[in-house]
């Protein structure tokens, strides 16, 4: 029994780790305005640009503000403690590799398995808001909607059909929609419908009624930017802070345009009675843990930790000030939407957009869908992009099969995960709410930050000689003191915003995915773990073939050198990407 525990909870070594990573020969080129600007790319997306509207209608009423808060309280723990464990170990992988270090092999695949929730799945949400934008633009801008199928009329002389039965009655399909959506009152799922007259409810035989079939524009996005990921295509650093820029000049003209048409009527009441688990505090917490959303992405800084040419300084720098930037205009914004439109008729699609249109400023629509394509489009090409580093890093550890390590020959790109990714990511982004989407998302973030959390506070006391670059508190007495309790309150405050926030369907939802992860664990990845096959590489490092192959040839492996072999040592670099 204690010998199959000590296997479960086996390590890989912090020093072995680095020295791996040296080996891996990244291009070490971002500074600390590349990260913040990363770390911006990867935040700002559907958070505030979609899922605000149905957290403040659903659950919180203008009390969202106080849900965007608390969120932002939460992961400003797990920020301090990412760039605690970034600056120690600055290398890609993120959480999974952390948790390696920290807390054993099953830990860290749990984690690993559980990351996939946090980029695949949130790419397939993102692409799925940018599709409402998308769709959005072109109906604020030229009138033009995306529903498609033949005109029915019940009654009067425009039958289409020649009788005067609704024949044609459910026949339009909404194209930028996935079939099915979250039902919040009656807490579940129905299909997608809508009457484009406006009726609510909107009952089966009015004949302007439309369902929604796919989301269409997601699933192009997706296999877009898949093709794009494939090739190589290098988002390049400059392109990145253009996007950041354009998001954020969009944002603030948001703010500074919609402020003088706030109606103070709309804040009131500010926490709505509760109506089961809708509103009251708890539902400002769901309201917190759906908008926690908006606040993934600063963790993506720590993935590219390879690249930055000062990660000791520069990554808890990129970090942090990402995370700031971000509460900052999200707290605005918040203010000015609830302002603006009552909370319970902010609709859950584009409500960024919805809500300025009370101005009647029809430009300033455009300009806020036109930000908001972008924006979501940049966070969905980041999200694509990591998934396949925790993939490889996996892979290279040997939890998953070497061929989810294959690099393409020519364009030296993770093919395989790449693909992988896509594929389900398109699949996702066609059939699924964004709602269920995010959610999942949140609550799979939520885990990798309370285990993040804890990783760094078991570090402190198993590794408490080991020089930290960037300690939580600082070098002295006070870190000694101030690093544990951040870490310990960012464990408590994850797991306390996934219980809190009451959201059992997610949670079983995480949960089924947890057991799948499991089964694959014990079928495939215990047995073919590195640390098992060849435990003596970790124990003595002139056993370890890489760290020879470095120490032989004096510097770093050049990427691209070994093709046949493939694995991160042949990703290309984060900078540029
Ligand atoms: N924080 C990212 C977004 O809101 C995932 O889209």
């Amino acid at each position: 029994m204690a010998a199959i525990l000590g296997k479960l909870f086996r390590r890989k070594r912090v020093d072995v780790i680095i020295a791996e990573g040296e080996t891996l020969g990244y291009r070490k080129s971002l500074t600390w305005i590349d990260l913040t600007m990363l770390g911006l790319g990867g935040i700002i997306g559907a958070g505030i640009f979609a899922l605000t509207g149905s957290a403040a209608r659903n659950y919180a009423g203008p009390g969202i503000i106080i849900s965007f808060v608390i969120a932002g309280i939460v992961s400003a723990f797990a920020a301090f403690t990412y760039s605690e464990l970034s600056a120690l170990i600055p290398i890609s992988g993120s959480a999974y590799t952390f948790t390696y270090a920290t807390l054993g092999e099953l830990l860290a695949w749990i984690i690993g398995w559980d990351l996939i929730l946090e980029y695949l799945v949130s790419a397939a949400a993102v692409a799925v808001a940018w599709s409402t934008y998308f769709e959005a633009f072109f109906v604020d801008t030229f009138g033009i909607g995306f529903n498609v199928g033949p005109t029915t009329v019940c009654g009067g002389n425009d039958i289409t059909d020649g009788t005067t039965n609704c024949f044609y009655k459910g026949f339009r399909f909404e194209v930028s929609q996935p079939p099915i959506v979250w039902d919040e009152p009656s807490g579940s799922i129905i299909r997608n419908c809508k009457c484009l007259d406006g009726s609510d409810p909107c009952l089966d035989s009015n004949p302007t009624r439309a369902c929604g079939v796919l989301c269409l524009p997601g699933m192009a996005l997706c296999i877009a930017l898949t093709v794009l990921l494939v090739v190589g295509m290098k988002e390049s650093a400059r392109f990145n802070n253009f996007i950041v820029c354009l998001k954020i000049v969009v944002i603030l003209m948001f703010i500074f345009a919609g402020i003088k048409w706030i109606n103070p009527d709309n804040y009131k009441p500010f926490i709505p009675d509760p109506i089961g688990q809708q509103y009251g505090s708890q539902g400002i917490f769901r309201g917190a843990q759906v908008v926690f959303f908006a606040y993934i992405g600063f963790d993506a800084v720590s993935t590219v930790a390879q690249e930055a040419s000062n990660p000791q300084r520069d990554m808890p720098i990129g970090i942090c000030l990402s995370l700031l930037i971000s509460t900052g205009l999200y707290i605005c914004v918040c203010a000015v939407m609830v302002g603006l439109m009552k909370y319970t008729e902010i609709p859950s699609n584009a409500p960024i957009s919805a809500v300025i249109g009370v101005t009647g400023l029809k430009w300033m629509q455009s300009i806020v869908d036109i930000g908001a394509i972008c924006g979501l489009g940049s966070v969905t090409l980041v999200s694509l992009m990591g998934q396949p580093r925790i993939f490889n890093a996996m892979a290279r550890d040997g939890l998953l099969p070497a061929f989810f390590a294959k690099m393409h020959p020519k364009f030296h790109t993770p093919i395989v995960t790449t693909i992988i990714t896509g594929v389900l990511a398109t699949i996702a982004a066609g059939l699924l709410p964004v709602d269920i989407l995010a959610n999942l998302t949140s609550i799979g973030t939520l885990l990798a930050f309370f285990l993040v959390s804890g990783g760094v506070l078991i570090l402190r006391y198993t590794d408490h000689n080991r020089y930290r670059p960037f300690r939580v508190g600082g070098q002295g007495m006070a870190g000694t003191i101030i690093g544990p309790i951040v870490a310990l309150l960012g464990c408590v405050t994850s797991m306390g915003l996934i219980v809190l926030s009451g959201n059992r369907e997610t949670a079983i939802r995480v949960g089924v995915w947890l057991a799948i992860g499991f089964v694959v664990y014990f079928g495939y990845a215990f047995w073919h773990s590195n640390l098992a096959k060849h435990p003596d590489w970790y124990l003595d490092n002139s056993k370890h073939p890489e760290l020879q192959l470095a120490a032989h040839t004096a510097t770093s492996v050049v990427r691209g050198e070994n093709k046949e072999m493939g694995g991160a040592d042949q990703m290309p670099p984060m900078v540029g990407h």
